[in-house]
């Protein structure tokens, strides 16, 4: 017998091949984002910078840059959630952040999503967008926008119209990375505040 011929018979027949591990739960906890995750988040973040044009970056963000941008969203109270596995592996994350400094857009956020290239497809990003719709309502915001690119990120689009988001506009060729011009689509939801009239920069309505 020829060794390549004794080689294939090692393989156990099936009824004696031990069962495959059964395949895990894909199995998640949302919590507020703590200082311990920025680490995970940065990673997932820098995964679409360098190989993807679903955000206008083209630099990698630097662990300083993203603690003071944590800094800053929780000192104004609002919403960055994490998505964790079991093993404290953080999935993916969603924030808002103001859509201008100036005050009287107190109300209005702009939301940011981004899923580690493994979670995504599983349902966790209509989760994770739930829940900071969820929280963002809580906090009193009335509108939320996403801003999103024209190429690559038709699952964005999907998964933002599915929720609710409504296109609202375009702009073409404001963008250029990896040698090509990107537009950008603006989507807008209106956010039903659950709570007491409380806006960004410590100021009400009325
Ligand atoms: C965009 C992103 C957050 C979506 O999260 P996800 O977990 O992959 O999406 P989900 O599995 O929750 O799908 C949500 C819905 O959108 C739909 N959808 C998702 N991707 C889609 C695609 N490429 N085309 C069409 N529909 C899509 C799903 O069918 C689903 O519909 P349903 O809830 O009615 O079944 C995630 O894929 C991601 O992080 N992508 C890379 C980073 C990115 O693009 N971030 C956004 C920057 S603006």
């Amino acid at each position: 017998m020829l060794e390549e011929e004794y080689q294939k018979r090692r393989r156990l027949p099936r009824h004696l091949r031990p069962a495959p591990e059964p395949e895990r739960p894909f199995a998640y906890e949302i919590r507020p984002a703590e200082t311990r995750d920025i680490a995970d988040i940065r990673e997932i973040y820098n995964y679409y910078v360098t190989n993807s044009v679903v955000t206008f970056d083209e630099k990698k963000w630097t662990h300083r840059q993203w603690a003071e941008k944590y800094a800053h969203i929780r000192k104004l109270g609002l919403p960055f959630l994490v998505a964790v596995s079991p093993s404290g592996q953080v999935l993916g994350y969603a924030l808002v952040s103001p859509w201008s400094g100036k005050s009287s857009y107190r109300y209005t956020a702009e939301n940011s999503i981004y899923l580690g290239p493994s979670a995504t497809g599983k349902g966790l990003g209509r989760a994770l967008l739930t829940a900071l719709i969820e929280a963002s309502e809580e906090f009193g915001l009335r509108q939320m926008v996403a801003v999103i690119s024209d190429k690559g990120a038709e699952g964005s689009i999907a998964l933002h119209e599915k929720m609710g988001f409504e296109e609202v506009g375009r702009m073409g060729r404001v963008g250029y990375k990896f040698g090509r011009w990107l537009g950008t689509v603006y989507l807008q939801k209106q956010l039903t505040p659950v709570k007491k009239k409380r806006g960004l920069f410590g100021r009400r309505a009325d």
